[in-house]
């Protein structure tokens, strides 16, 4: 399924992993945060939200823990 992620999200279910790598580098900054949050929105608890090895949250979500650089996961 392909989806817009800059749009309300198709019900696709919850997630244990989420991969969003290379793709924040589009979007300003209030963007990011509400594609983050809308894809924090699929994770299931404990999953794992994993970005490129160049990006981070920082600063664009309080609800995920980091794990380890570009790792971070839904307690
Ligand atoms: C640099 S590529 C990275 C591809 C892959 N994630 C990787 O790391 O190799 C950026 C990707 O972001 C996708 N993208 C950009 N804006 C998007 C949006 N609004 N919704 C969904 N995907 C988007 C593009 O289609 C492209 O596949």
């Amino acid at each position: 399924m392909q989806v817009n992620l800059n749009k309300t999200l198709p019900a696709m279910g919850k997630f244990h992993v989420i991969f969003l790598r290379n793709v924040m580098i589009y979007f300003d900054a209030e963007t990011k945060r509400q594609v983050v949050a809308r894809l924090v929105e699929q994770l299931l608890p404990g999953g794992y939200f994993i970005v490129g090895h160049s990006e981070s949250l920082n600063g664009l979500t309080d609800t995920l823990r980091a794990i380890k650089p570009t790792i971070y996961q839904l307690p």
